[in-house]
């Protein structure tokens, strides 16, 4: 068996996955976040480290599998989050995540000091939820901790220090700070030195794949694990979500669906994106994924359904969702509740429903809401097309895939198949298939993929709604332009 733990934002999941592929036994655990000021989203590492000891102890127990037979585990985890440790490796303050929106000052500093170097160098723009960002925030407004800081880590490589006692950052999570030169696979000197911070603040870099070390015999102790399983790197949360979609060659693409919404494709070299989509190292050693982001995408149907139907199943709450034709009589949602990443990386525009009319259910508003949110998808999917990316069939998982009549929509919103997974687990799965390559199972992600990944059905776009769909989003562009001044 191997372990696959998805670090995620709001809870951190555990999956036992045997040789088939097959999930033996899950657990998951949550945490919270603390929004101090508005604008800010921070989290305790103890917590992280805690919650996943105690799902890994139950994991174990449930399983009732030996622990001397669960050979490996490898982890996924949020992008961009700032863990900073002192010299003696204790966490200095809470993590500042990948949706803290403090940082634009910041973002316009990296801008000007570094111009065109920094796409030249890191393939990304300056962004408030990237790392560097959050490094310079607290340089400027807490020096008093920056002066002790000896390392930073991501969430998730923070949590196999703990698990493990030795210090990396895998290569596909380290893309996404805005300090590593991403085709060259290491630190980079120069923004370093742009911004004052040490090379020595730069953990040492391994392969997603790459073995780091045995668990801590306390470790091993506290979750009932053999001390001999063996830790394998693992990788973004994005790029485990492509690994564990087999999303592993020129052609593919992923929609993932949840609080925020990811539009991806593989890409096999340095392709030209001219900043306006991520551009990050691949689990996949060689590889890398073109990206964008909708920052509220599930997080806007979790609104609404808190908003007028707290306390109903979401089966409930989407059921007359398929008695509404496309378009959804005429209203339609941009879901900018806490701002937008691709295209507009705008952290103040606000959402809007436009177009209400007095005839209108609760199921038009509910329809509306997932439109926007396929609409902001399809942006990114625009890009990528714009830029020359042969978008063939998306895959699509998450939340997003839970639905029918929201897979049917992705395939005439994107004007491409689209199709589910027989059994979807997520960015966990993926880092379960890091742990089965590393432990030799199979040659390579590819070959494990074969195996452990299965398509489901195809939806295939209906031209009559792609052509609604069509007219609706060029509406849809429109109204950023249009609602940009509302609330600055
Ligand atoms: C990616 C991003 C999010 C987080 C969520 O750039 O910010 O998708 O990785 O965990």
């Amino acid at each position: 068996y191997v372990i696959g733990i998805d670090l995620g934002t709001g809870s951190v999941k555990a999956l036992l996955v045997d040789q088939e592929g097959k999930v033996r036994c899950e657990t998951s655990r949550s945490y919270s976040l603390q929004h101090e000021q508005p604008g800010y989203s921070e989290q305790e590492p103890e917590a992280w480290v805690n919650q996943t000891v105690d799902g890994l102890r139950a994991l174990v127990q449930e399983s009732g599998v030996e622990p001397k037979d669960i050979e490996g585990i490898s982890f996924s985890g949020q992008m961009h989050g700032l863990v900073l440790l002192n010299e003696q490796g204790q966490v200095l303050r809470p993590a500042i995540l990948w949706n803290d929106t403090r940082t634009t000052a910041q973002c316009r500093t990296i801008e000007s000091k570094l111009g065109p170097r920094l796409y030249h160098i890191t393939k990304n723009a300056a962004l408030e939820g990237f790392t560097l960002p959050k490094i310079m925030w607290v340089q400027e407004h807490e020096p008093e901790v920056f002066r002790k800081a000896a390392v930073f880590l991501l969430p998730k490589d923070y949590l196999r220090y703990r698990l493990t006692g030795k210090l990396h950052m895998d290569i596909s999570d380290a893309a996404g700070t805005l300090l590593l030169d991403v085709m060259q696979k290491q630190w980079s000197q120069e923004i370093c030195d742009a911004f004052g911070i040490d090379m020595s603040l730069c953990p040492q870099l391994a392969e997603s794949l790459e073995f780091v070390g045995c668990l801590l015999p306390e470790i091993a102790d506290r979750t009932g694990l053999s001390p001999d399983t063996k830790v394998y790197a693992g990788g973004a949360d994005n790029a485990c979500g492509a690994v564990g979609a087999g999303i592993l060659k020129k052609g593919d693409a992923l929609c993932s669906i949840g609080t925020s919404g990811v539009i991806l494709s593989y890409e096999d070299q340095e392709k030209d994106f001219a900043g306006n989509i991520h551009f990050f190292n691949h689990s996949r050693p060689g590889g890398y994924y073109a990206m964008g982001v909708t920052l509220a995408a599930g997080y806007s149907l979790d609104w609404l359904k808190k908003t007028i139907a707290a306390g109903e199943s979401y089966d409930a709450f989407l059921a007359k969702v398929s008695e509404v034709p496309a378009g959804a009589g005429g209203l339609l949602f941009t879901p900018y509740l806490v701002g937008e990443r691709t295209p507009h990386a705008d952290s103040v525009i606000r959402g809007s429903f436009i177009g209400l009319d007095g005839s209108h259910r609760r199921e038009h508003l509910v329809r509306a809401v997932m439109e926007g949110i396929t609409f902001s998808l399809n942006e990114s999917v625009g890009l990528l097309r714009e830029a020359g990316v042969e978008v063939g069939t998306i895959v699509s998982i998450g939340g997003g895939a839970k639905n029918e009549v929201w897979l049917q929509m992705q395939a005439d919103i994107f004007q491409a198949p689209v199709v589910k997974l027989t059994s979807e687990q997520g960015p966990a799965l993926g880092a379960a298939m890091l742990a089965a390559v590393g432990c030799g199972w199979f040659g390579s992600i590819a070959e494990c993929a074969e195996r452990f990944v299965g398509y489901e059905r195809q939806f295939e776009p209906d031209p009559q709604r792609a052509a609604v769909y069509q007219d609706l989003f060029g509406i849809y562009q429109s109204v950023y332009a249009s609602t940009r001044d509302l609330n600055r």
